[in-house]
């Protein structure tokens, strides 16, 4: 039997210095899709997926993200005295419990494994954990962690999202060496951060969402320096290969979006205002009227 996955690690603690100037004044991860923080997708991810206590991994200037949990008392008064009932359950529904949410401040930019060992306090050392990182966001019918929790629950150990990507992109992910490919399911035997090019074990990539075992925490420990200087996630993960918990890829449904970068963060902003229905009809009818024009101008 698996223990049940209750805590998610959320690293927030990046500069976002892709979308400057923007990040200048706003944190990256309060950026918005359509008309919700990239966070919140990530929130609503996690919470399906049966997490209760949300850990944050910050650094200086995400103020804004911290004042987005509050709830806001004044504006919900303010909907309810003009009957604006929509409205008022679209901001309740972001409204967290009271002491599910805890900062913590990842004082170095030291990596992506260290950003999670800075939450190793708020663990439980016997339970596993999630991470979700909230720059791959993932449409999907069953929310990504769900459909891992799920795997999980029959396999134990610990296990990343994972995902091909086209050959020339791989050497920007952490990359699986696979050991068995069970079709959903794969045992990794090798585990790589960002491979030189030409030397990628596949093109199966890590994408941001892990469910891991606690020794991953006391691998972390090790603080050992890998792919660009930094203490990386990937080297904590690829130590638990070979131990009697292993590691494991899934290959998630749905579609993943990189919104770390501007192209994936439109593409994004599509995707999902076209699944709207308030929205569908007029933003369709303007990448239609849009690829009019590009044809008959070729
Ligand atoms: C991080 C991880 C990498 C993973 C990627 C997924 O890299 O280190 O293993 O493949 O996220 O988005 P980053 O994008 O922070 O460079």
């Amino acid at each position: 039997m698996t223990r049940k996955v209750t805590k998610a690690i959320f690293p927030v603690a990046g500069l976002g210095t892709r979308f400057l100037p923007a990040t200048k004044s706003i944190p990256k991860e309060i950026m918005t899709l359509v008309d919700r923080p990239l966070i919140q997708y990530a929130i609503d991810e996690a919470r399906a997926a049966g997490i209760r206590e949300f850990i944050f991994v910050t650094s200086r200037g995400k103020g804004a993200l911290e004042d987005y949990f509050d709830h806001s008392p004044i504006l919900e008064q303010e909907l309810r005295r003009k009957g604006k009932d929509k409205l008022l359950e679209v901001l309740k529904s972001t409204n967290m419990d009271s002491g599910a949410i805890a900062y913590i401040r990842q004082h170095k930019a030291l990596g992506l494994g260290h950003a999670v060992w800075c939450a190793r306090r708020l663990l439980d050392p016997k339970e596993p954990f999630a991470v979700i990182l909230p720059d791959d966001v993932i449409a999907a019918e069953k929310p990504c962690l769900q459909q891992m929790v799920e795997a999980y629950e029959e396999h134990g150990g610990s296990m990343v999202a994972a995902m091909e990507v086209p050959a020339e992109k791989v050497s920007s992910y952490g990359v699986l060496d696979i050991k068995e490919d069970m079709g959903d399911m794969v045992s990794v035997k090798g585990m790589v951060e960002k491979p030189a090019p030409g030397t990628e074990p596949s093109n199966l990539a890590v994408i941001g969402r892990y469910i891991l075992d606690p020794a991953v925490m006391n691998n972390l420990n090790q603080m050992k320096s890998g792919a660009g200087g930094e203490i990386q996630l990937t080297d904590a993960i690829a130590d638990e290969i070979g131990t009697e918990r292993g590691v494991y890829g899934y290959r998630f449904s749905g579609q993943r979006f990189d919104c770390g970068s501007k192209a994936g963060f439109l593409q994004a902003t599509i995707a999902f205002g076209l699944s709207r229905d308030d929205l569908r009809d007029e933003l369709q009818e303007y990448l239609d009227e849009l690829s009019a024009v590009r044809a008959a101008a070729q």
